[in-house]
């Protein structure tokens, strides 16, 4: 299919499908695919090619996606669909699906409502982390509740020569324990120690190099489990903060508003994503995530 990380879009041209760049540094949408249609490996590869290289795709109109249609899809792009320990919060006939929002179904949580509230890239405390991953708005509410993506890419890159030397090398401990009570506040200790005890800690480096695009960019985990070694503990929640502060400033985000069936597929390799509040009293969210693991450790 041609080479380069920009040959999807001449080919998205010649099929007919509209691009539209979301932000400056991260998004793109494209129109005219129809996730429902039997499966075109053309297609697959114009969407794989604009995800990696904009980091975020956004597919809208996918209403008539069925849970099975969607798992199938993003099977497309890999064979390893993560299977959520809280199989309660996940989808009834489909493990793979992880419900987002506050659903209660018959008297009871059917889906996480604080999951994404900080900011993150998926399955961080993993030796093989989060390759894609894929949220299909089923109910939204009318304002609030949007999620924000992060650029690691142009976040790397427009930082400042001696801050890049200083962290180049450094390397992040990621920790599912810590991070599970505070995803879970309703966990109780036996859970939050089975979780801790099934997910050892893990250590990837802090600058990461793409292995598709060969470039680097910062790969910091999350908010709440991840913590820079090698450095005095003060000193490294004051770098994280720092570096965090700098990959979220409104020059590498895009927010995205929700319509009910968008679908975005995001690259977790080079990016950082959170979602933010909105009136749980009122209104009701509901986003079915799949997250397709990657079969490679993260290499500095
Ligand atoms: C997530 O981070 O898994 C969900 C993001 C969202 O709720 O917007």
């Amino acid at each position: 299919m041609g080479s380069g990380l920009t040959f999807w879009r001449a080919a998205a041209a010649r099929r007919g499908l509209v691009v539209r760049d979301l932000g400056p540094a991260i998004g793109v949408e494209i129109e005219g695919v129809d996730l429902t249609a039997p499966e075109d490996e053309e297609i697959t590869g114009i969407l794989r090619g604009a995800c990696v290289e904009r980091t975020l795709l956004l597919l809208r109109g996918q209403e008539r996606l069925t849970p099975a249609g969607y798992v199938a899809f993003a099977r497309r792009f890999g064979d390893e669909l993560d299977l959520h320990s809280r199989r309660d919060l996940c989808h009834p006939d489909h493990h793979e699906i992880f419900v987002v929002g506050n659903v209660v179904e018959n008297g009871r949580a059917a889906g996480a409502a604080k999951v994404g509230l900080n900011w993150h890239t998926d399955h961080y405390h993993l030796e093989h982390p989060a390759l894609f991953t894929f949220l299909h708005a089923i109910e939204v509410p009318p304002v609030a509740g949007e999620t924000r993506y992060a650029n690691g890419i142009a976040a790397w890159e427009a930082l400042d020569e001696p801050t890049r030397a200083r962290i180049s090398g450094l390397k992040v401990r990621h920790s599912r324990g810590r991070l599970y009570r505070e995803l879970f506040p309703d966990a109780t200790e036996t859970q939050v120690a089975a979780e801790a005890a099934r997910f050892p800690d893990v250590v990837h480096p802090l600058v990461r190099t793409h292995p598709e695009s060969g470039r680097r960019g910062l790969y910091l985990g999350g908010e709440w489990g991840s913590l820079i070694e090698g450095i005095p503990k003060e000193e490294a929640k004051a770098l994280f903060a720092r570096l965090l502060a700098h990959m979220t400033e409104p020059r590498f985000v895009y927010e995205h508003h929700w319509r009910p069936g968008d679908v975005l597929m995001s690259d977790n390799r080079c990016s950082l994503h959170r979602a933010t509040e909105w009136d749980e009293g009122r209104h009701r969210r509901r986003l079915h995530r799949l997250i397709l693991l990657d079969r490679v450790r993260p290499v500095g």
